[in-house]
């Protein structure tokens, strides 16, 4: 935006504006309005789209605890389910971690993520939460300048955004928190001292969405020579199977009947049982990869959720990490423009960084004990020394109850 666009855009301010309306942007949202805290959630999307973007709801206890706590989990606990099992199928035979009554874990409530961001959204619009859809932040400025607690002579941050009409916008702010994913403005804001800490698992899995209903009464994870194949019930009509799938091939490239087939083969269904078949309703291809942000503050912009850090989905804590970032966040921006107290903000970002990595370990051994090689000759010695360890660690996982106990409360853990 031009010098005379920024002074022709039109302004607005609030004490804490949130970029995002995902799982982090509303759990902070809400918990900031319920605080008194003057705050805004500036959507690209409409809300349609917001409630209706299909993702997986694999919600850890720390979690529902989270959402209890502030009121948030009605909808949750009518409609959700419990999951507190996970089958393995290998070529030693299959077995099954009865993971919620194992170490302190506790299990996941299933509950489509589309649902709790409906459930989400309407408490916060019902309570008067200011939210402005259809308004893409284009870039943060003057984050670094000064930690919004407004020292005198300071510059303050402020958002520039995109209107539904194109018209340009300037946000004022005392804090920004970037809460709007992988590929939004506040990753782009960074200033240059923000270190990106990449890595790819070298794996991609073809992620499928069926209308059928689930084949197990647990997640399943299947291991085999040909590739990963994993099930994950979503609702009791539909199911979601991953195929683990050469990175470069489209979506598109097998009929149905071939999937099927593939997923048959590899979940050993001869073994154990048919899958339920069904139509193919969603196809999408996944590169398992990764990062982690460091620090997560940079001056007056936090980053929360997505923003934050991304991981692998081999054990589904995307959102939960989400969530727990957004509590932590909202009570330190409480506790600063309330009380002055900014140890909270001080924080932050180390307190986060260690669930991050915490989760960022578990989702690498997780990844590497489902997959056959990576990418490349699986017939290479490499391979065979990778595969041996993997059947080593699946036979320890079996027979071991410590292994067992750090599973469940990795699995579950946030
Ligand atoms: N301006 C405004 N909004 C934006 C912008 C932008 N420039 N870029 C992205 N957004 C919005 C997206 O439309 C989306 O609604 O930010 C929101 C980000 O939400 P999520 O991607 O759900 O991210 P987050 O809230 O961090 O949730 C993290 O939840 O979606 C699951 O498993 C997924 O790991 C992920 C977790």
């Amino acid at each position: 935006m031009t010098e005379s666009q920024n002074s022709r855009a039109l302004r607005e301010s609030a004490d804490v504006v949130v970029l995002g309306a995902g799982p982090a942007g509303l759990v902070l949202g809400i918990l900031l309005h319920a605080a008194g805290i003057d705050c805004v959630l500036l959507e690209r999307a409409s809300r349609t789209h917001v409630q209706t973007r299909a993702r997986a709801g694999f919600l850890a206890p720390n979690t529902v605890g989270i959402l209890d706590r502030h009121g948030l989990s009605d909808g949750l606990h009518r409609d959700g389910s419990r999951h507190g099992t996970c089958e393995f199928r290998t070529e030693d035979g299959r077995f099954r971690l009865d993971y919620g009554a194992l170490g302190q874990g506790g299990q996941h409530h299933v509950y489509p993520q589309q649902n709790l961001v409906t459930d989400l959204l309407t408490h916060y619009l019902d309570r008067g939460g200011r939210i402005r859809f259809h308004t893409e932040a284009l870039a943060v400025h003057d984050a670094d300048a000064i930690d919004g607690t407004g020292g005198t002579g300071g510059t303050r941050p402020y958002v520039t955004t995109r209107e539904p009409d194109g018209r340009p916008t300037r946000w004022n702010a005392r804090y920004v928190a970037g809460c709007d994913g992988r590929h939004g403005a506040a990753r782009r804001s960074l200033p240059p001292g923000a270190v990106r800490h990449h890595h790819d698992h070298g794996v991609t899995w073809l992620g499928l969405l069926a209308e059928a209903p689930p084949s197990l009464d647990a997640v399943g994870y299947a291991v085999h020579d040909r590739g990963f194949a994993g099930h994950m019930a979503r609702t009791p009509g539909v199911t979601r199977y991953y195929l683990q799938w050469h990175r470069g091939t489209p979506a598109d490239a097998w009929p149905e009947q071939r999937i099927w087939d593939e997923l048959d083969l590899r979940m050993r269904a001869a073994d154990h049982g048919p899958l339920h078949r069904g139509t193919l309703l969603e196809r999408g291809i996944f590169d398992l990869t990764c990062d982690v942000i460091e620090p997560l503050r940079h001056g007056s912009l936090f980053l929360a959720g997505d923003a934050a850090s991304l991981l692998a989905p081999a054990a589904a804590k995307g959102a939960n990490l989400a969530v727990l970032e957004a509590e932590i966040l909202a009570a330190a921006l409480t506790d600063a423009l309330t009380r002055g107290d900014t140890a909270g903000l001080d924080g932050y970002s180390d307190r986060c960084l260690a669930h991050i990595w915490r989760a960022q370990e578990f989702t690498g051994w997780m990844t590497r004990l489902l997959h056959a090689a990576p990418e490349g000759d699986h017939r290479s010695a490499g391979s065979f020394f990778h595969a041996a360890l993997r059947r080593s660690r699946l036979d320890s996982l079996r027979t071991s109850r410590i292994h067992q106990d750090w599973f469940a409360e990795n699995y579950v853990g946030v």
